[in-house]
């Protein structure tokens, strides 16, 4: 095993998977986090070889199921004494809906469990371990449409936009606090193909979403990035930006 550990959630799909194959590419030893054991098997077969990956199933929604990986990944890292230097919370979800009247009060609360309460959570679980590896970095992933209100999008839009707050609130208590913090930073991903979109765009479809059309265009078109190039440009970000440009930074590909 290498030295330095990455834990990533949604690690067995998209933007996920493309970040731990780059990471582990780099020599970092990558903690898949996810519901699914199957696709985070995905994701670990196609790391390159002499790489390091652990594949760490649960649902980050879920309080009891945080604390288990929170104990496995420290476990992990104190018995291969490596050192957690990057927390990367790119898990996110958001049913769409027809409007407000069908926006599902348990969906909004569904996204913001994952988007907005696991990566409190997780962070503060995992802080000594971050301490101890300074410096040490922490990533949400963001989202346009947190700034950008459309039709049916409650609640991903709100959860993304609260995700945008706790980034700045980590941000803030960080800088006033120990040097041995990590340093948090927002990615902006813009539009990239991968099964989450895809799976938005069906259900925004049914729901009959406006921007149903621009999606389709967009992705027949060719235009969305691929997740290779987002998970290049956010290993990149973790590994090779300087701590003036990281902290606090919102970054893009
Ligand atoms: N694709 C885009 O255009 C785009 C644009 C802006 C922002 N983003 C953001 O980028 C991030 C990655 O999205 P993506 O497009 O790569 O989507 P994706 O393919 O759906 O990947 C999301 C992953 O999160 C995991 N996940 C969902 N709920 C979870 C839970 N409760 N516990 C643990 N894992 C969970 C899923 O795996 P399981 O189902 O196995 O748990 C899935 O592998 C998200 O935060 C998304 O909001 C994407």
């Amino acid at each position: 095993m290498t030295s330095d550990i990455a834990v990533i959630t949604g690690a067995g799909s998209g933007i996920g998977s493309a970040l731990a194959v780059e990471l582990a590419g780099r020599g970092i030893t990558v903690a898949l986090i996810g519901r699914r054991r199957d696709a985070l098997e995905r994701t670990l077969a196609l790391l390159p070889e002499s790489s390091a990956g652990l594949v760490m199933t649960g649902d980050i929604a879920i309080d009891d199921d945080r604390q288990r990986l929170i104990r496995k990944i420290s476990a992990c890292v104190e018995s291969a004494g490596m050192g957690l230097r990057y927390l990367i919370h790119n898990a996110g979800v958001g049913e769409p809906a027809s409007g407000i009247e069908t926006m599902d009060p348990d969906g909004l609360a569904r996204a913001l469990a994952v988007n907005v309460t696991a990566p409190l959570a997780l962070t503060q679980g995992l802080l000594p371990l971050l301490r101890a590896a300074h410096p040490s970095r922490v990533l949400m992933v963001g989202a346009g449409i947190a700034d950008r209100p459309q039709p049916g999008t409650g609640s991903y839009g709100i959860s993304k936009k609260a995700l945008t707050r706790l980034f700045e609130q980590m941000q803030v208590d960080f800088a006033q606090s120990r040097a041995s913090e990590p340093d948090v930073a927002l990615f902006q991903p813009g539009l990239v193909d991968t099964p989450g979109i895809r799976a938005h765009l069906e259900a925004a479809r049914r729901c009959g979403l406006p921007h149903v059309d621009y999606l389709d265009q967009a992705l027949a078109d060719g235009e969305c990035r691929s997740p290779r190039a987002v998970g290049e440009a956010m290993a990149e970000a973790l590994t090779n930006t300087p701590s003036e440009d990281f902290a606090g930074a919102t970054l893009r590909p």
